[in-house]
């Protein structure tokens, strides 16, 4: 079956509202969350949902209250999250790092003890919309083996980079791994293969069996090359920020777990840097020589055709997704047959 946008929105703010979730948390955890599913990161929309229900009941989300800058500078800041929705913690994180690098040319956040994001584009998005340059990073529950190891250490510690232009949606969007975890949870859901060179079982085998990938590791993308940046940001969203880091983080795939992991946000100002216009202006004519060439994309170009085909034909969403929402109303005595009809 297939949702509207609206629809989409509508079901996670009234769940999250019946379980007492802050009605600005709510609204922002479903922007975030409706934004994975319009730009086609399925695996960070909307069928991650029912895990933040789970961390919900068991607590390790808290539904109301306010994060705490422990430390600030005129251009950083180390956020405590509380325990609060991290879509929340990330937001407010990122608007406070834009605001900083509006007065000082670039603003830096660091966020621990706070949850699950979603897309770490959404974050860097915020940045672009005021004409700033927005990095994102986050380290997440060990789930890849350095090169040459078995034993998960690394997250999938996802990079998001998004840079204004005047033409063009600029951004890239990914985790470090050759396959976002969630890709494998959603195989997993919806009985499929995962591809092959994506992951090894618990053996250190190759494997396409989602199943039996969650218990062994996932590859980094592009060999020694993903694993060294993956590296690189367990530690800048790791103890840069005084979150955890390799097998101390938690919670980010099991939200039984108190979350341990850790954000870094930078925003860069081009306008302290010299005319932010003739910046946009040569970011639009690199563009444009990459472009020559025919059937050519840039990161963001995907982004763009999902957003316009899902606001068009609808979100889709499986059988089992369909059967944990309406689990999860039945569980809360709410009426959601408008929506998720039988
Ligand atoms: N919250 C977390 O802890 C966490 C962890 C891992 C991943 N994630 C999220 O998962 C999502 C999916 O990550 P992924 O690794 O599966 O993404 P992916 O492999 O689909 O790669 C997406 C990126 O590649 C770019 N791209 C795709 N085809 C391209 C082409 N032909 N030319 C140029 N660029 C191209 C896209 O524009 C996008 O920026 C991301 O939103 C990421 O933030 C979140």
């Amino acid at each position: 079956m297939k949702i509207t946008a609206e629809q989409e929105k509508s079901i996670i703010t009234d769940i999250l509202t019946k379980m007492d979730v802050s009605p600005e948390h709510a609204e922002i955890v479903a922007e975030v969350t409706l934004d994975a599913d319009l730009k086609g990161f399925t695996s960070h929309g909307i069928g991650r949902f029912p895990q933040y229900v789970k961390g919900l009941k068991s607590g390790t989300i808290k539904p109301r209250g306010d994060f705490e800058i422990e430390s600030e500078t005129d251009s950083t800041a180390i956020i405590n999250g509380n325990h609060l929705f991290g879509h929340y913690v990330a937001y407010k994180g990122m608007e406070l790092a834009i605001e900083k690098a509006k007065e000082t040319g670039i603003g830096l956040v660091g966020i621990h003890d706070s949850n699950h994001f979603g897309v770490a584009g959404y974050y860097s998005d915020m940045a672009i919309m005021s004409d700033m340059i927005g990095l994102v990073f986050a380290n997440t529950e060990p789930a890849v083996a350095p090169i040459g190891g078995k034993i998960p250490i690394l997250g999938t510690n996802p990079i998001a980079i998004g840079v204004p232009s005047n033409k063009h949606y600029v951004s890239v969007d990914m985790a470090t791994s050759a396959s976002a975890r969630g890709k494998l949870l959603e195989a997993v859901r919806r009985g499929e293969q995962i591809p092959e060179n994506v992951a090894l079982d618990a053996e250190g085998n190759p494997t396409i069996d989602p199943e039996e990938a969650l218990k062994g590791s996932i590859l980094p993308f592009g060999a020694h090359k993903g694993y060294a940046l993956a590296f690189m940001i367990e530690i800048l969203a790791g103890p840069l920020v005084k979150a955890a880091f390799g097998t101390g983080v938690k919670g980010t795939a099991n939200p039984e777990e108190m979350c341990t992991k850790g954000d870094l946000l930078i925003v860069i100002n081009p306008s302290q840097l010299g005319d932010v216009e003739v910046f946009k202006d040569q970011v639009d004519e690199f563009i444009a020589e990459v472009k020559a060439t025919p059937n050519v994309f840039i990161p963001g170009d995907m982004e763009v055709r999902n957003v316009k085909k899902h606001m068009e034909e609808g979100i889709e969403i499986d059988d089992k997704l369909c059967q944990q929402f309406k689990d999860i109303a039945k569980e809360l005595d709410m009426d959601i047959k408008d929506i998720f009809s039988d």
